[in-house]
């Protein structure tokens, strides 16, 4: 992979070119790709921007408003592309930064926006900066741009703390000096190929907003930003102590997560933002202990939207979503910012398999569960999430009911943290597999040069042909879903919610005309019948003004 950077197109001319309001993203749906794992262009069993350009009117028909992009940077590839080796250069893996400035015009030109991922925690250890870091040695000014330090021990043989890398093993990495012999070590939070930038340096502020600019002249409408809640670490990075790492982690404020000084970089990127036009947006990835911490992120003057990982951690469990709705509204509203409502991404194990198996698993599953089940949740919890206040996000292949793959041989595995053990992830790859466009055919329309994970048997009925026009299914719940958001305002707009009495196990709301109900549990139950039924993840009977809901099942009503 070259350093070079390929000349950029000349800034986006159609920059401006999505019409709409200027408070798009407060109830925007936005379409998460997995570019690997999307639409492959040339057939080289890899997911690429030009699969993903030619698909852009399939994501214009469903309904949804804007498509973030998980990394297509020149990277390589130690995690899936979150390991840049240049931020202002497309992969030759994914194409060329002409066909970015494609992917976006033709996006534009759809009334969709783009939004990129950025990774401003970490570079690839491949980045030019750590490559001199490494060949300057100790003391040279290129190692203040990353965390080095003498080990501990006798020798420097020990880590500088006892801090671990959330793919397990300790986050630290013993380096060769120049003159062979071994030397300082480097932090990095994930993977030894992803080292930690220290964002004390101003060099790495400087760098960023330039990265910035730069893909803002491109023409992009936002960022959502990698490890948001990491960039700062404590003073003098301190030891956890006796602590298990694992069991604080997202529960607590850690040395090197979730610190205030994050905040201060916010600030300037958004100085840099608001420079252009478009109403552009900033998403963070912060896992933080509490929504409550996650609306720090989102305060007038920092990023726009935060994702709330605690209502993707949340079971399929009346009392508990209730729960989270409201601490996540009542967190919000004094900071002005949209709630959002995510529950499935790249990282995780996708919610019909999460909601087939028992609650309390977590949220890196590798088992199949009831897959029945788990499709009915997750039909119903999708109605659910879509007729909350505030913006929902979409990860490819959940509107087609995915479940994630759950035996893939471990000879296929590519996730990091599967090789590393003992982390917080590990079997992420169950979530990446290529998504079905077609019943049959080489990897069911992804590409004609197979596929870079084996996808199942089953997949060409769960394929985007399959599904097409077929009533129930759960591609066309999800074209109806987005369409009635698009006709009525009220679906997304606001800031709060007006609960209804409801048996237990069942939540019910209204948001002036619409009413919401999701029963949760195994049983059918009876309600009123709110008016007109819009929509529902299952069958609903009505008779003599009552209706029945059954088992995992959510119903939007309008009227009365
Ligand atoms: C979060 C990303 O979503 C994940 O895929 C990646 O491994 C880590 N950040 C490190 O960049």
């Amino acid at each position: 992979m070259s350093q070079q950077h390929s000349a950029a197109p000349a800034p986006n001319s159609a920059v401006s070119a999505v019409e709409g309001r200027p408070d798009w993203w407060r109830d925007a749906v936005i379409y998460q790709v997995y570019p690997r794992s999307f639409a492959d262009g040339n057939g080289d069993g890899m997911g690429d921007l030009e699969g993903v350009r030619t698909r852009l009117p399939y994501l214009r028909d469903l309904g949804v408003d804007a498509v973030w992009l998980s990394p297509f940077y020149a990277s390589p590839q130690a995690d899936a592309g979150y390991d840049v080796a240049d931020y202002r250069a497309v992969d030759p893996m994914f194409g060329t930064l002409l066909d970015a400035d494609a992917l976006i015009r033709d996006a534009h030109a759809l009334g969709l926006r783009i939004i990129v991922d950025l990774v401003p925690n970490h570079s690839s250890d491949q980045y030019e900066w750590f490559k001199r870091a490494l060949a300057e040695g100790p003391g040279s000014p290129s190692r203040d741009r990353y965390h080095f330090r003498p080990g501990k021990g006798k020798n420097g043989e020990l880590p500088p703390n006892d801090w671990e890398s959330i793919f397990g093993g300790p986050a630290w990495t013993r380096v060769t000096e120049p003159d062979g012999t071994p030397g300082e070590w480097y932090l990095h939070l994930f993977a030894p190929e992803q080292p930690d930038f220290n964002w004390e340096h101003p060099a790495v502020g400087d760098e960023f907003r330039s990265i910035l600019r730069f893909w803002l002249d491109m023409g992009v409408d936002g960022f959502r930003i990698d490890v948001a809640h990491g960039m700062v670490k404590a003073e003098g990075l301190p030891d956890l102590g006796d602590h298990e790492q694992l069991t604080l982690l997202g529960n607590d404020v850690m040395p090197f997560f979730d610190q205030d000084g994050v905040h201060d970089i916010y600030r300037e990127w958004r100085l840099v933002l608001d420079e252009y036009s478009g109403n552009r947006i900033f998403v963070a990835e912060a896992w933080t202990p509490t929504v409550e911490r996650t609306a720090n992120y989102v305060r007038p003057d920092e990023l726009h939207q935060a994702f709330n990982f605690q209502y993707l951690a949340t079971h399929w469990d009346a009392e508990e979503l209730r729960t989270v709705v409201n601490r996540t509204l009542d967190a919000m509203r004094p900071v002005g910012a949209p709630a959002t409502w995510v529950l499935s991404n790249h990282d995780v194990t996708r919610h019909a398999t999460r909601f087939a198996n028992p609650a309390g698993l977590g949220t890196q599953i590798r088992l199949a569960g009831d897959r029945g089940v788990g499709l009915r949740r997750a039909r119903a919890a999708t109605l659910l999430m879509l007729a909350l206040p505030g913006s929902a996000y979409v990860y490819q292949g959940e509107e087609l009911g995915l479940p994630d793959v759950v035996d893939l041989p471990d000879e296929v595995r590519q996730d990091p943290a599967y090789f590393r053990g003992a982390g917080q992830d590990g079997f992420r790859d169950g979530c990446r597999v290529p998504i079905p466009w077609t019943r049959t055919g080489p990897s069911y329309g992804f590409g004609d040069g197979g596929s870079w994970l084996p996808q199942p048997a089953d997949w060409g009925g769960l394929s985007v042909e399959a599904q097409t026009g077929e009533p129930g299914s759960t591609l066309e719940l999800y074209r109806a879903a987005l369409a009635v958001r698009r006709e009525r305002a009220d679906l997304g707009a606001g800031d709060a919610v007006e609960w209804l009495r409801a048996p237990e196990g069942v939540l019910a709301f209204r948001r002036g005309e619409f009413v919401c109900v999701a029963n949760t549990t195994g049983e059918s139950v009876p309600m009123p019948a709110y008016g007109r039924v819009l929509l529902a993840s299952g069958e609903i009977t009505e008779a003599a003004g009552e209706a029945k809901v059954p088992a995992d099942t959510t119903v939007w009503w309008s009227g009365s």
